[in-house]
């Protein structure tokens, strides 16, 4: 077993987190906790990075801090093995990013597809702004200020592991070896890599209203599993069935074991066989869905009663986010004094220099 390992990973707070989030990252991070493989584990709450593209909102991310902080702890991460902590209240994150910013060019940002897409979305092509084209440098800041080995992430940061890997090879070519190249890390099913919206639309998103939410209701998680988007052309029970697009089987893929079927639906010995029924007609949408109903309900409402247990108590909730920042920021001054003797910045930790300097000068005169 290596304890190399630093495991790194954050969210946006811009909503509460969804069960995208949750087979995307959230229950791959509970795992790599119980697997107890590593040296340190952080978690944060990218408020900073949220703010990018929500400058004139500061209350909706100051609101749903506490959300996302709540989803995490519903979802088992432990504050007693993983850091939690808040971006913004880590100073040397902003200092880091100062200093990257000299090394990666624009058009290499402008590559990006990430922020590509982003700026369409956002509709920014007329006027980015800076903070937001320049994410990419500050995310590659929050990863290695903290010597992270391992990030897992969804899909779409990809580009963000890319660019963090150059700006640390450059870093260590000029300065030294002083950062350390981080790894992604992906889900290993391909359902979970981006699990579509209820309505079957590529991303779930708020504003499109196709999430479910971790911290939803057993009633409003039903309602929305009841109304999925499935397959058009499956108008009778005994009509073939598509699974291709068919957002209820995504979601079974991402979400169904073995286990299930013994539980739910024991006629069926297994997910093929329930795909290949499906396939040849004769299997009605209703009885998948009531099946993948069982499932989410069985794997939310743990979550929801944990978070209900931490929701009676949010000062303390902010007191574990106050201890998190705390040990966070002394992880990060560390990687800065490294950093900032590498660049050759620290000038009064450095007794030679200035011996140096004052021996040289005392020649010349
Ligand atoms: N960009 C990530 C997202 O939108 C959040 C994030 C910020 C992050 N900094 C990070 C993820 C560092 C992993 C590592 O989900």
């Amino acid at each position: 077993m290596s304890k190399e390992k630093v495991i790194l990973t954050g969210d946006r707070p811009t909503g509460r987190l969804h069960i995208g989030h949750y087979v995307g990252s959230l229950r791959r991070r509970v795992e790599l906790q119980q697997a107890a493989d590593y040296k340190q584990m952080f978690v944060f709450i990218a408020d900073a990075q949220a703010l990018t593209d929500n400058i004139d909102n500061p209350e909706k991310v100051r609101q749903n801090v506490i959300e996302v902080a709540l989803d995490y702890l519903a979802c088992g991460l432990d504050p007693e093995k993983v850091t939690i902590f808040i971006q913004s209240q880590i100073p040397e994150l902003c200092e880091l990013s100062f200093y990257f910013m000299d090394l990666v060019s624009v058009s290499r940002l402008q590559r990006n597809p990430t922020v590509k897409t982003e700026i369409q979305m956002r509709g920014f092509e007329g006027s980015i702004p800076v903070g937001f084209f320049t994410y990419p440098i500050s995310q590659a800041a929050d990863i290695t200020a903290f010597r992270a080995t391992t990030v897992p992430v969804g899909e779409d940061q990809k580009p963000m592991l890319e660019q963090a890997n150059e700006i640390v090879r450059r870093f260590n070519y000029i300065y030294g070896d002083t950062l350390v190249e981080p790894q992604i890390l992906l889900p290993d099913n391909a359902a979970c890599l981006r699990l579509p919206g209820t309505d079957g639309k590529a991303k779930m998103s708020k504003s499109l209203g196709n999430c479910i939410y971790l911290a939803e209701t057993a009633d409003e998680v039903q309602k929305k599993v009841m109304s999925m988007y499935t397959d058009p052309l499956h108008v009778h029970v005994q009509d073939p069935g598509h699974l291709e697009g068919n957002t209820v089987f995504t979601y079974l893929d991402a979400f169904c074991r073995p286990e299930h079927f013994e539980r739910y639906l024991p006629d069926y010995p297994n997910l093929d066989e329930l795909k290949a029924h499906y396939t040849r007609g004769g299997l009605g949408d209703m009885k998948v869905k009531r099946f993948l109903n069982n499932i989410l309900q069985e794997e939310l409402e743990p979550i929801r009663q944990r978070r209900k247990m931490f929701e009676k108590d949010i000062p303390a909730v902010y007191d574990m986010l106050r201890k998190g920042c705390e040990n966070a920021r002394e992880v990060a001054a560390q990687t800065l004094a490294d950093v900032r003797r590498a660049m050759k910045i620290d000038y009064f930790s450095d007794a030679q220099l200035i011996a140096e300097q004052a021996a040289r000068f005392a020649a010349e005169q």
